[in-house]
């Protein structure tokens, strides 16, 4: 593995996931928005707090218990990267509570003043291709991010708005 993600928490992460880690929330959607996160820090002036996108994007929905609406997801997600923070990664409390937050809010909430946080939403909307939905440009934080759809959702699916 790479960075933060080390193969102890890549493989505690795959082994707790409760659904199928095939499937539309499981791994394959993990790798895409860490790689979406970075897509996204590339065209900005500012530098996100990459390491915290990268937690974000393989801890947010690794406490599914189902496909669909799962309200509960988040908060058990945030839970899990408190229980985790000091033996599978080490950040520190303040980018601990910026991961927490970003973790908590991330199916519910549309934009967030904070660079990182808008980096790991929009990240997350921007795989939105994998189910079919072309992501709302009015629901992204970034620019940079708004520019990337074309990139991320199979080519069929784009109509510019
Ligand atoms: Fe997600």
């Amino acid at each position: 593995m790479c960075g933060i993600i080390s193969e102890k928490l890549s493989n505690y992460l795959i082994e707790q996931f409760k659904l199928d880690i095939n499937g539309i929330h499981g791994v394959t959607h993990w790798r895409r928005v860490r790689r979406n996160a970075h897509w996204i820090a590339e065209e900005l002036r500012e530098s996100p707090d990459l390491e915290v996108c990268d937690l974000f994007a393989y801890i947010h929905d690794s406490c599914r218990q189902t496909e669909v609406a799962d309200a509960g997801h988040g908060d058990r997600a945030a839970n899990l990267a408190f229980d985790l923070h000091g033996s599978y990664f080490d950040i520190g409390q303040d980018r601990l509570a910026l991961l927490t937050e970003a973790i908590t809010i991330h199916h519910e909430q549309i934009q967030h003043p904070d660079l990182t946080i808008k980096v790991c939403l929009d990240a997350d909307r921007l795989d939105l291709g994998r189910i079919g939905v072309t992501p709302d440009r009015r629901f992204l934080n970034t620019t940079a991010a708004r520019a990337l759809i074309w990139k991320c959702v199979p080519k069929l699916m784009y109509k510019r708005a």
